[in-house]
């Protein structure tokens, strides 16, 4: 029987069974789906236009939950490094939870339509629909990520990057998150342990994130690329065209309200632009219907602290729009 055969038999057992963590359930099976995927041909189209400033997303809407039934869970600590973002208040604990994604691999019938065929709950027009998957449930978008992530794992597309990493750091965080931020690329520390941003630029992305009223729990954190370039170097146009279809299935399969891209890596390539962050920051754009913030990078802010306060007013821009008053 072939691995889609086996891996929809296998979900329908499970769909019958009522089983909800469909990823634990499939791990067993991600060394067929990565053996045998071939390689998927390549990116999407972008838009840069700027986004209606007034709130499209009333307060109190959001779907997204502090709690995860995602497989992994992992406290982070926080940075002592940053200010001037305040400090988490006492009602919101400094510790986070961090839920991280587990591999496994899926049926295709929930692949995003740019790694396969399109699921039926998804809207006949990919290209131009606005909240593709939102009516999938949390099951169906963490077992969407996990097959992207085991096509991933498998991925030699930048030669020197397959040759070079210790592991893809493919994203993690809620899968039904209204927040996706996007960095740029895994660094050493992201390389060695498989996640994004828990190095030095993670601490402070976490302080400015607590700081925001937020949790890691309620994000969904990835990078223009699954893999660190040697020397952490700027990723090539090549290698960021190469990793463009896994990025988009993964905001296709999480389809959040906003997107912040943080530092000029990920607002170039994610809105296609050539123009400066500095210019770029402090509104909000508009891509396939969803609001992104552009903003400088945390790495950028450990070099030039007084560009925190820009930070800052670009958080309290986003979460204004969200409903969320920060001081
Ligand atoms: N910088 C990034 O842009 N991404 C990471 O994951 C880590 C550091």
């Amino acid at each position: 029987m072939n691995p889609q055969r086996i891996l929809r038999q296998k979900l329908e057992d499970m769909q019958r069974a009522g089983v909800t963590d469909v990823s634990r359930e499939l791990l067993e099976l991600v060394s067929l789906i990565s053996a045998r995927t071939p390689p998927p041909s390549s990116a999407a189209s972008t838009a840069l236009m700027p986004a209606p400033q007034a709130s499209a997303t009333p307060p109190g809407t959001s779907r997204t939950t502090a709690t995860s039934t995602a497989p992994v869970i992992r406290t982070a600590p926080v940075s002592s490094e940053v200010e001037p973002f305040p400090r988490p208040s006492p009602d919101r604990p400094a510790e986070h939870r961090r839920a991280a994604i587990a591999i496994a691999p899926i049926e295709r019938q929930f692949l995003p339509s740019s790694l396969g065929d399109l699921p039926k709950e998804f809207s006949a027009s990919m290209t131009d629909s606005r909240r593709p998957c939102s009516t999938l449930s949390r099951d169906k978008r963490v077992a969407g990520l996990s097959a992207i992530a085991a096509q991933v794992a498998a991925c030699t597309r930048c030669q020197e990057l397959a040759e070079t990493r210790t592991q893809t750091v493919f994203g993690v965080g809620n899968p039904e998150a209204d927040i996706m931020y996007i960095g740029e690329a895994p660094g050493a520390d992201e390389d060695r342990e498989g996640e994004p941003f828990i190095g030095r630029a993670g601490k402070l992305l976490d302080r400015i994130t607590e700081a925001s009223k937020l949790t890691r729990a309620e994000i969904y954190i990835c990078n223009i690329l699954r893999c660190r370039p040697p020397g952490n170097r700027n990723p090539t146009p090549d290698e960021a065209g190469h990793c463009r279809e896994y990025l988009d299935a993964q905001i296709e399969t999480v389809d959040p309200k906003y997107i912040v891209c943080w530092g000029s890596v990920a607002a170039h390539n994610l809105l296609d632009t050539k123009v400066a962050i500095g210019k770029l920051r402090g509104k909000f754009f508009d891509y396939k219907g969803i609001k992104v913030l552009c903003t400088y990078h945390p790495s950028y802010l450990l070099r030039s602290p007084g560009a925190k306060k820009d930070v800052w007013e670009d958080m309290k821009f986003f979460r204004a729009d969200m409903g969320v008053k920060l001081e």
